[in-house]
């Protein structure tokens, strides 16, 4: 056997145990096949390297089931790790082997394959590569949403369908749990708050009952409508049409107009956006200028390192399998040191910084993910050399 012609395991094979089943996992490419006892004495004999004939005669009488998930649709949580539930019977001998290899946990041994595979997407439709987790959904919802009403995905898997309330899970039990905490112990009575990106007016309506006077801002007139329709008597909404004229829409306003300026789950798609240099220094040349004496720019973003973090262990004290830091595969949001670059280049100063906990209502999934691990970073801005 040539070393190249033989198959071997995924370099970042996990054999883990969940609910009594043995789990071959790869952390990089979310990727998860369920064996029993005897495919598992298999993958330890010829885990590093045999032939297609050899695996597939040895696995004879192995039986296996896909236990992967990439289903966006039932929302971010419902499983970052995409480890689902056994998917159709169990599959044996050389139709093992193939899913082994389908599935990206048997490899051609020299690992070139599996580099490739790892590269970025030529298109969004590619299917030779992995792509980031944007891409994944980008592709999701061109094949299976047709992008009809592309807004509905993030919306539905963070919000009632009427966008009254929040799901429950990590955006009810921490997100919006410390926005409460956070800005109910505050005294906003008359203050006046921007909510940039406001989505459905969710935030927005939030600050308003706390005695704020809002304005929110949003490109998507869908969610726009929404919010008008939901909170329209407590708060004003304004569309943008598009990206490109919100710095006109911002210019607008008088200077000095907000004490403060808040964000939720919106600063990591633009400092992700590729000339996201340019449009974060527009925006924060807006929001400097917007900002009265003494006001503050808050965030509540995900936490670029932890947020979709694939989890392995038991439920109640789940560990992280961390993949990457700055070199991003998965890439969701952006790591908290480039946040602090982006606002330093835009004249900002970082005030507070705070791991959003989560609270003691939440189930124990989100309870003990988000009491070992941060998912959200909250930080407070002030314009720098501004007198506070
Ligand atoms: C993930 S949602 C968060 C909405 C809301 N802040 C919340 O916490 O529910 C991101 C929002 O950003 C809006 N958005 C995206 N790019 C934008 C831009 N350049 N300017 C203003 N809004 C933008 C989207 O329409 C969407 O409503």
């Amino acid at each position: 056997m040539s070393v190249a012609d033989g198959f071997a395991t995924s370099p970042y094979l996990v054999i883990h145990r969940k609910d009594n089943a043995w789990i071959l996992s790869d952390p990089m490419t979310r990727e998860h096949v369920e064996v029993g006892a005897d495919a598992l004495a298999v993958i330890g004999a010829l885990g590093s390297g045999a032939e297609a004939s050899r695996w597939e005669a040895a696995l004879a009488n192995s039986a296996g089931w896909l236990r992967t998930v990439f289903n966006p649709g039932q929302g971010l949580w419902s499983d970052p790790t995409g480890l689902g539930e056994r998917q159709g019977d169990d599959v044996r001998g050389a139709d093992l082997f193939r899913l082994l290899c389908a599935r990206r946990l048997l490899e051609p041994r020299d690992g070139r394959a599996y580099a490739d595979y790892l590269q970025p997407l030529a298109s969004v439709l590619d299917p030779a590569h992995l792509g980031s987790f944007n891409d994944r959904v980008g592709r999701y919802l061109i094949r299976d949403l047709r992008l009809k009403q592309s807004w509905r995905w993030w919306h539905d898997q963070k919000f009632t369908p009427d966008g009254l309330s929040i799901r429950p899970g990590p955006y009810k039990f921490v997100h919006e749990y410390f926005f409460d905490q956070y800005f109910g112990a505050k005294s906003l009575s008359g203050v006046r708050v921007l909510d940039f990106a406001c989505g459905n007016g969710h935030f927005a309506a939030r600050f308003a009952r706390l005695g704020a006077k809002v304005v929110g801002l949003d490109t998507a007139p869908e969610l726009i409508d929404l919010a008008n329709q939901n909170h329209g008597s407590i708060a004003s909404f304004e569309g943008v049409d598009k990206p490109e004229n919100v710095t006109s829409a911002l210019a607008a306003h008088a200077p000095g107009s907000f004490d403060i300026i808040y964000m939720g789950d919106v600063f990591l798609i633009l400092a992700m956006l590729p000339d996201a240099d340019a449009v974060v220094s527009d925006l924060l040349a807006q929001f400097t200028r917007l900002l009265a004496p003494g006001g503050r720019i808050y965030m509540l973003e995900p936490s670029g390192i932890f947020w979709l973090a694939s989890r392995l262990g038991p439920e109640e004290a789940p560990v992280v399998v961390l993949t990457e830091y700055r070199k991003m595969l998965y890439n969701v949001a952006p790591t908290f040191d480039r946040v602090c670059r982006l606002m330093a280049q835009g004249g900002l100063a970082l005030v507070e910084y705070v791991h959003p906990q989560a609270s003691p209502a939440a189930d124990p999934s989100t309870k003990a993910f988000a009491d070992r691990f941060p998912m959200w970073d909250f930080s407070a801005w002030m314009v720098r050399g501004a007198n506070d």
